[in-house]
């Protein structure tokens, strides 16, 4: 569904992506796990025609996207929720909502896809007249996440959603995620918290310094000590090695 090959980003003349390839299949949940300043960021912007400086080759299906405009890239359909979420704060989780859907023009499918994210997310149902500033960290992750997918994307794309949230909240947004998944959903997202994405995610890619050093299965990679002790640090330490 999307297939980023020998992708090169650059900021002025430094490279901050090095020749990273991956692909995700339809319906398939595949993070890219990676600490700070991997070059996670850099990538879902590539992806998205947020960065212009690249070389090597992007595709959504059968469409070579590299060098498309973000709004054609959102039209196509995939769908973004960026790094800190970027909610609008100042207008109701309704607003919010009804702003992800732009793009869409048939009434009856904004209703449809607003109803079925008000399944999935019943706290936003209940807040949906409520300034979204008033909401805890994980209700607005909650709402980015359901803004972008008010434009029926068929893969959607996250900049470390688990980022500033607690750990019981990171497990409760990432069981939404499965939901979503379970509905059919084509789920890409990067994350520093490694145990959380390998343990949702179906496939992971390791990224370090702009490179990809590692992929497989997540449930294999979580067997990995050395990834492990890599990318938990001290979390890791005190649980395996006291
Ligand atoms: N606008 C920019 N101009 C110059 N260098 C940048 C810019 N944005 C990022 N970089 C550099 O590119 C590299 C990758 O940054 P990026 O933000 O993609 O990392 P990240 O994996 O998302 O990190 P984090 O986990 O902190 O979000 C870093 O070395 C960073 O300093
Ligand atoms: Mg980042």
């Amino acid at each position: 569904m999307l297939r980023v090959t020998s992708l090169s980003s650059y900021y002025g003349k430094i490279r901050a992506l090095k020749n990273v390839s991956l692909h995700i299949k339809p319906k398939e949940f595949v993070s890219l796990i990676g600490s700070n300043g991997a070059g996670k960021t850099t990538l879902l912007n590539s992806i998205m025609g947020h960065i212009q400086k690249k070389e090597g080759e992007i595709y959504f299906n059968n469409t070579d996207i590299t060098n498309l405009k973000p709004e054609k890239i959102v039209n196509l359909g995939i769908g973004f929720v960026p790094e800190g979420r970027r909610i609008f704060t100042d207008m109701t989780v309704e607003e919010n909502l009804e702003m992800g859907a732009f793009i869409i023009k048939n009434k009856d499918k904004i209703k449809e896809n607003l109803e079925f994210l008000f399944d999935i997310f019943p706290i936003l149902k209940e807040r949906r007249k409520q300034q979204a500033g008033m909401l805890s960290g994980g209700e607005q992750q909650m709402l980015a996440i359901s803004r972008a997918l008010m434009s029926s994307p068929k893969i959607l794309l996250m900049d470390e959603p688990s980022m500033g949230l607690a750990p019981k909240v990171i497990t409760e947004l990432y069981e939404k995620l499965s939901l979503l998944k379970n509905a059919g959903l084509t789920i890409f997202l990067v994350e520093q918290n490694a145990k959380i994405a390998l343990k949702y995610s179906d496939r992971s890619y390791v990224l370090e310094n702009g490179r990809i050093i590692l992929q497989g299965k997540s449930s294999e990679l979580l067997q990995d000590n050395e990834l492990l002790r890599a990318y938990l640090g001290k979390e890791y330490k005190e649980k395996w090695e006291r």
